[in-house]
């Protein structure tokens, strides 16, 4: 599984450092530096590299001939993009289970439904745990053996916890990881399970048990791979320019993703940055982050222009995986989505819901968190924000068989909002319990 052959060794190895992400700090690191914040002001951090040597060009059809290749490192859809992220000084320590190589999906059916002419997805539950954080976790990873860690933790909504699950058995490391007892799905937790991590599910909600998990790695030297680690937003930045690769490096006026803890829109901000940086893209999309009703302290701190998000100190969705009031990565996610003159929306329960059931119909299907994007949308283009007529691109961010019950809930017309309050199945297609009896079945099929 790890990469072998001529590529392993990085020859675009250069200057590796992380900075620190805070304007009037910018402080510099040593790649190689376990910190998760700035030591001298707390800010986040990111990784910065040289330019790399080839132009534009070059890398387009470096990376195009690359999908012809057996090569490991090259069958991912991470690696493949590998003078994008070269935080590596060599490529043997590399984990992939071919990560990446997502599908742009185009359906008329939800373009109606969100009100526009055209509408992609670029479905990131093809992944091999069923969601976006592997294209991170094979970045985090790497880096946990380059560092020479044995434990790696993290806390989750569920796919973070899935994915590092694998990734970190894949690379011999011991997974350890942090859930809300009770508040992920159990198609995650099963994952989790059969992965082989260590499970401690805590009785308390996400924001809170990051703060635990921080203390513990520290205390413990254990390696923490939650997206706050500058290395999984490198992994996650290739979701963009697998993107622009299969769209002939042409942008799409809008990209639309769900937001939780803000690390994919960071990723996505400073991978499209970087593209047009290099001039492998002429402009930037506007970035459109949708969050979950209950759930929605960044939709706050945009709308008000607010200096700092307040969090919401008990988040409430069914969208488990955006279930998040104190999201880490806000200063990043904010400076994204302004550069990108994007946008940011809040949908209910019931249009996460009914969005969802029309993913499905399209014979696409996603997880609850990833409809928000197309209940957005339908909000977007009602509002006159998105133009009928857009480019734009929808991320769905898990698989739809993630949260099984939420959908057969949906489908029979049981599904509640935390308020209690039952949702309409709009879209409800229940199953039908029949006698095993020819006659009667013909019957009833005859007439539908
Ligand atoms: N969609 C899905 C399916 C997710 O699992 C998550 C986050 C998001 C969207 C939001 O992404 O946090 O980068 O803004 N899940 C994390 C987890 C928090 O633990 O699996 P974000």
């Amino acid at each position: 599984m790890r990469g072998t052959g001529s590529a392993d060794y990085n020859e675009d190895f250069m200057a590796a450092e992380l900075i620190c992400f805070e304007e009037k700090c910018r402080a510099r690191y040593p790649i190689t530096q376990v910190i998760y914040n700035c030591p001298q002001c707390g800010g986040l951090l990111e990784a910065v590299y040289d330019k790399p040597e080839q132009s534009a060009p070059m890398l387009r059809r470096l990376w195009r001939d690359r999908r012809a290749s057996n090569a490991p490192l090259d069958q991912s859809g991470v690696w493949r993009y590998r003078e994008l992220i070269p935080f590596l000084p060599s490529y043997d320590g590399v984990v992939t289970l071919r990560e990446g190589n997502t599908p742009l999906l185009e359906s008329k059916q939800a373009a109606q439904y969100g009100g526009l002419d055209r509408l992609v997805f670029k479905h990131q539950g093809f992944n091999p745990t069923g969601s976006f954080k592997d294209n991170g976790m094979t970045c985090g990873t790497a880096q946990a053996l380059r560092l020479g860690m044995t434990r790696v933790a993290c806390v989750s909504t569920g796919n973070t916890s899935a994915s590092m699950a694998a990734y970190a058995s894949a690379a011999g490391l011991q997974p350890i990881i942090f859930i809300p007892h009770g508040n992920i799905s159990y198609g995650k937790l099963a994952q989790a399970l059969e992965y082989g991590a260590r499970t401690l599910q805590v009785k308390a909600n996400f924001d809170q048990i990051l703060a635990l998990v921080r203390q513990l790695a520290e205390r413990l030297g254990i390696y923490l791979l939650n997206s706050i680690n500058p290395f999984r937003i490198e992994g996650q930045k290739t979701i963009m320019a697998e993107m622009m690769d299969q769209r002939d490096w042409r942008s799409p006026d809008w990209v639309v993703l769900p937001g939780g803890n803000l690390g994919n829109v960071s990723a996505f901000g400073k991978a499209l940055r970087e593209m047009k940086d290099l001039g492998l893209i002429d402009r930037l999309p506007r970035l459109a982050v949708i969050q979950a009703e209950g759930a929605a302290p960044f939709y706050r701190l945009m709308r008000r222009k607010a200096r700092r998000l307040s969090a919401v100190v008990h988040p409430e969705t069914l969208a488990t995986a955006i279930k998040i009031g104190d999201p880490v990565s806000w200063p990043k996610a904010r400076h994204e989505v302004s550069t990108s003159q994007g946008t940011v929306e809040k949908v209910t329960e019931q249009q996460i819901a009914d969005a969802k059931a029309v993913i499905g119909r399209c014979g696409i299907g996603c997880e609850p968190a990833s409809a928000a994007t197309l209940a957005g949308i339908r909000k977007l283009t009602a509002s006159g924000v998105i133009a009928k007529d857009a480019d734009v691109v929808a991320v769905l961010t898990g698989n739809v068989l993630k949260d099984p019950d939420y959908i057969y809930r949906y489908h029979t017309g049981a599904l509640k909002a935390p308020s209690g309050a039952k949702l309409r199945s709009t879209f409800g297609n229940a199953p039908v319990i029949v006698p095993n009896d020819a006659k009667r079945i013909a019957r009833m099929l005859e007439g539908s």
